[in-house]
């Protein structure tokens, strides 16, 4: 198997060189990633996927800044790099992706950086609607996080990815926005103490399943795999009450530099480990 990648990489790359010749070592190295690449994703297709992973995509500025880009770019290649996710999800059976992709805190920055971000959003979502592959497996996009705070021309476009896909049920994609978890918690007691307020619940009444259904994963099970890039191992307030009993993976990459067989190897490694939920 490994023979005949190797042959075919070698040939197609010969007839891609106008000389006819090419740098082999790249080759060979291109094809051992390819074979461990489908050895992977044979060895993760035997055991259960994750229902539902979220990721935290974190190092787009430090990965433009390594490659000389501005941070723009890195924000672009980030873009790219979660649709590119979304066709390994599919592939692996997952159904339900969560992706942190704006949190509240990050309204500190500069100022033409948050506005870059609110563009590539913008382009990102009308994209998101039109986007074959999402009418092909019928993707239901949603946007978690304080929508309204968000400038009126990203709520539009927001508007439109949801709507168009507003009747799919066969995948989900949540795009965290605006998200804070602390925000999402607080949110869901005051409705909670308005719900008690007006007498349609006792106290008593107030359970992990009320508090769950208050949040704006509402309708959806709790992760099962929570992923970071960049080599940071922290939560940075994302599904605080909702990770619980997630697995947490941390990986070494920053988020545009992040491989097939990362993402691999994270649900390897989730399903290596016992899932006892404290039993
Ligand atoms: C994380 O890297 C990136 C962000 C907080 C910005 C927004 C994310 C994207 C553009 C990718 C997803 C895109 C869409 C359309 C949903 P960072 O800026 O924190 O980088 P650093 O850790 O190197 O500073």
């Amino acid at each position: 198997m490994t023979a005949l990648l190797l042959y075919n990489n070698l040939y197609e790359s010969m007839m891609a060189t106008e000389k006819g010749h090419s740098d082999i070592s790249q080759v060979i190295a291109d094809t051992a990633y390819l074979a461990y690449e489908r050895r992977l994703l044979s060895e993760v297709k035997q055991a259960q996927a994750p229902k539902h992973i979220a990721i935290i995509m974190d190092g787009n500025r430090r990965f433009a800044a390594e490659i000389g880009l501005n941070p723009l770019d890195g924000h672009k290649q980030g873009r790219n790099k979660l649709e590119e996710l979304l066709n390994w999800g599919m592939e692996v059976g997952t159904r339900i992706l969560t992706v942190y992709a704006f949190s509240t805190e990050n309204w500190q920055r500069n100022p033409e950086e948050v506005k870059e971000i609110m563009r590539l959003f913008e382009d990102s979502f009308y994209r998101a609607g039109d986007d074959k592959r999402v009418h092909k497996h019928r993707i239901n996009i949603k946007v978690l996080g304080l929508v309204s705070s968000l400038p009126a021309n990203v709520q539009k476009a927001i508007e439109y990815a949801e709507g168009k896909t507003k009747d799919y049920s066969e995948y989900r994609l949540n795009l965290a926005i605006a998200y804070g978890g602390r925000e999402e918690i607080i949110q869901a007691i005051k409705d909670i103490a308005g719900q008690v307020k007006r007498g349609e619940i006792d106290i008593e009444d107030i359970d992990d399943k009320l508090v769950s259904r208050s949040l704006y994963t509402a309708d959806l099970p709790d992760p099962d795999l929570i992923l970071r890039t960049s080599g940071e191992v922290r939560v940075s307030n994302f599904l605080l009450y909702q990770l619980a009993y997630s697995e947490l993976y941390f990986v070494d990459v920053y988020w545009p530099g992040f491989r097939k067989i990362d993402f691999l190897r994270a649900i390897r490694s989730y399903q290596q480990r016992a899932r006892r939920f404290g039993k």
